[in-house]
């Protein structure tokens, strides 16, 4: 049996402006994973994707083209060489929440792709994983930008720009956050295709305002990097309004987000799609704690302390 994982991930800045060129920074959450695990099968059994989670078998042979699992799947036998079809058996676990910004499908995709290229003894490089991965993420997105599948093949802090190389981030000085589930699934392709119908009706408007969140990310970049950490959480808040003129936050997030301040968060903003899905808050080691009961306390689902650290892990 071959065994992988990967992260999940979030957002820290640029969500959104990202689809239109401009840069943003995303980092590894480590703490939550997909995990993925190829046995041989019986011969001619062929190969077969195990959701287990989901407590559902799908044949490849049977799999609809659009079919995000079997996708990346034939994807990557593709890339690997390995016809005619091997007798795999392939099985899924994740612990990323669906939906909900946290690239849980970027993950998946990457678990199995890493294990599929483990099992035939060919490991890939992180750019030919992410490159695949992005396949899938088309189906879920329409028209992503590639932060998802990039951060995550990596499992790295980058700063991203759509087209161009990711560049890693330095980590200047480590910083936490919280992650807190609003328990509203948002399908990112839905806020997305809003946002370009709101950009097309009024562009001026919409550039003006990915560029002031451009400055901001470009701010934030500075300030992790030089390891001004308390620098982050202002910023926070500024992109946030921003992400909320640009009509991707809901009460319930607004909510949040105040509560987080007012326990002694740094900032604190949506992370991913917005309408639903997870903000982020910027804590310290000291008021971690306290932030994550405010924010049970105030509706969130799901809470997780997470830690960039210097070196990157
Ligand atoms: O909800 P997520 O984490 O998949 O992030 C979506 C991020 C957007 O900028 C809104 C879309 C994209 O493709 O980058």
């Amino acid at each position: 049996m071959t065994t992988a994982s990967a992260s999940g991930k979030v957002i820290l800045f640029g969500e959104h402006a990202v689809v239109y060129g401009r840069p943003a920074i995303a980092v590894p959450v480590t703490e939550l994973r997909a995990r993925a695990a190829v046995t041989d099968a019986p011969p001619g059994a062929g190969c077969a994707i195990v959701a287990a989670d989901l407590n559902r078998r799908l044949p490849l042979a049977d799999a609809p083209p659009e079919d995000p699992l079997a996708l990346i799947v034939r994807l990557t036998l593709a890339e690997l060489d390995t016809a005619p079809e091997p007798d795999w058996t392939i099985t899924l676990r994740s612990d990323i929440p669906i939906a909900s910004g946290l690239g849980s499908g970027a993950a998946v995709s990457t678990a199995i792709v890493r294990a599929l290229a483990e099992h035939a003894g060919r490991p890939l490089a992180p750019g030919v994983v992410s490159a695949l991965v992005y396949e899938t993420e088309r189906l879920h997105h329409g028209t992503p930008s590639g932060i998802d599948n990039t951060v995550i093949a990596y499992e790295q802090p980058v700063r991203f720009v759509r087209g161009q190389p990711p560049q890693r981030l330095r980590v200047g000085a480590d910083f936490w956050l919280v992650i807190a589930d609003t328990g509203v699934a948002s399908p990112t392709k839905l806020a997305v295709g809003d946002v370009r119908r709101a950009w097309q009706a009024d562009p001026a408007h919409y550039e003006a305002l990915f560029d002031r969140i451009s400055h901001i990310t470009e701010a934030a970049r500075q300030a992790i990097e030089t390891g001004q950490v308390t620098e982050l959480g202002p910023l926070m808040d500024e992109n946030q309004r921003l992400l909320a003129a640009i009509g991707v936050s809901s009460p319930l997030l607004e909510r949040l987000c105040v509560a987080a301040r007012q326990a002694g968060a740094g900032g604190a903003k949506l992370s991913g799609a917005g309408r639903g899905g997870n903000l982020i808050a910027l804590v310290t080691q000291h008021t971690a704690e306290g932030v994550a009961a405010a924010l049970r306390a105030a509706g969130a689902i799901r809470v997780v302390v997470t830690g960039t650290t210097t070196d990157g892990e």
